[in-house]
C-alpha cells in the first residue's frame, strides 16, 4: 500500500523546479498549430488546498512557491498565474490550463484517495481521461500516440527503490515506440547509491541507437546532508529555447529557494551537440 500524498509537499522547492520546467516545455508545444498529447504516468490530486489539513501540516509551500520574487523573470511571473494562496496547481492542472481544446490529457494515479480527488479536480474536462492503474505500464500503452505529438511527466515519489528501475526501463520502452517525445523526469536529490546511479542511466539512454538528446537541471537547496537536499530534472528532446531559459532561472532558484549559508547550488548540463 503506498502511504505517500502529495498533497503534504505541493508547492515545495521541488515543485517549483518540475512546474516551472512543465510550464516552459507546454508552452513551447503549443505554439505549433498540431494537436499535443500530456501524458502524466503519477499524476497525484492535479490541484492542491494550501490551507487543507495536509499542505497546512508542514507548510513546505512556504519554503516553495511563497519565497518566489515573480518579478526577477518572465518565466517566475508566468508560473504566479497558475496558483494563489489558497490553490496550488500541480502537473496535471498546470497542463490543463496550458492545453487547448483539441489537445488531449491522460493521467494515471494510483492511490484511490488521491484518484477520487484526481477525477474530482478534472471533472468536466473532456480533454481529460483518467485511470487508477500503474502509469508505468500506462505510458507504454499511450505511445505512440495518434496525435504524433506529446509531452510526457513521469513523476513518481520513489517511495520504493524500484521506482530508479522502473523510470529507467519504462523510458527505454517509450523510447523504442515513440523516440520523438519531450520527456521529463524528476527525481529526488538524496545521499542514496541508487539515486546517483540512476543519473548515469539517465544520461546514457539512447533512441533509435543514437544517445538521446537531454537537459539535465538540478537544485539543491543545501549542499548534500541526510534528507532530500533537492532535486533533478531530465528532459528528453527539450525545446530549443529551454536551455538558456534554464541557465537565467535556475540562478534565480538557488538565490530564492536556497537555505541562507548552506551551500545551495545547481547544475545544468546536456547532451552532446545540444
Ligand atoms: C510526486 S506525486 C505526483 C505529483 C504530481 N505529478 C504533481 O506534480 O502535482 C507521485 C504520485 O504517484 C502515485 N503513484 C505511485 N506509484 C504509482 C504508479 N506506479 N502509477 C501511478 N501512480 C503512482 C502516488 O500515489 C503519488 O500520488
Amino acid at each position: 500500500m503506498l502511504s505517500y500524498r502529495h498533497s503534504y509537499h505541493a508547492g515545495n522547492h521541488a515543485d517549483v523546479l518540475k512546474h516551472i520546467v512543465e510550464i516552459a516545455v507546454l508552452d513551447y508545444l503549443i505554439e505549433k498549430d498540431k494537436p499535443l498529447t500530456y501524458i502524466d504516468t503519477h499524476s497525484a490530486q492535479g490541484l492542491y488546498a494550501l490551507q487543507g489539513d495536509h499542505a497546512s501540516k508542514n507548510k513546505e509551500h512556504l519554503e516553495g512557491v511563497a519565497k518566489i520574487d515573480h518579478s526577477q523573470h518572465e518565466l517566475l511571473s508566468r508560473y504566479a498565474t497558475f496558483s494563489d494562496a489558497n490553490w496550488y496547481a500541480g502537473s496535471v492542472n498546470i497542463a490543463q490550463q496550458i492545453l487547448r481544446e483539441d489537445d488531449k490529457l491522460r493521467c494515471f494515479e494510483l492511490h484511490p484517495n488521491d484518484y477520487s480527488m484526481l477525477c474530482r479536480n478534472t471533472q468536466g474536462d473532456k480533454r481529460v481521461k483518467c485511470f487508477d492503474s500503474d502509469g508505468f505500464k500506462g505510458l507504454i500503452a499511450q505511445v505512440p500516440p495518434q496525435t504524433k505529438r506529446a509531452a510526457v511527466m513521469i513523476d513518481p515519489s520513489y517511495e520504493l527503490d524500484s521506482d530508479y528501475n522502473q523510470v529507467i526501463n519504462t523510458l527505454k520502452g517509450a523510447l523504442q515506440r515513440f523516440a520523438v517525445g519531450v520527456y521529463m523526469v524528476w527525481y529526488p536529490l538524496l545521499s542514496k547509491i541508487e539515486v546517483q546511479r540512476f543519473q548515469k542511466q539517465l544520461e546514457k539512454l539512447s533512441a533509435a541507437g543514437q544517445p538521446v538528446k537531454f537537459l539535465h537541471a538540478q537544485l539543491q537547496v543545501r549542499k548534500p546532508s541526510p534528507g532530500m537536499y533537492g532535486s533533478g530534472m531530465f528532459i528528453i528532446n527539450p525545446p530549443w529555447k529551454l536551455k538558456n531559459q534554464l541557465q537565467e532561472i535556475l540562478p534565480q532558484l538557488v538565490k530564492q529557494l536556497g537555505e541562507p549559508g548552506k551551500g545551495a547550488s545547481f547544475s545544468l548540463s546536456t547532451s552532446k551537440g545540444l
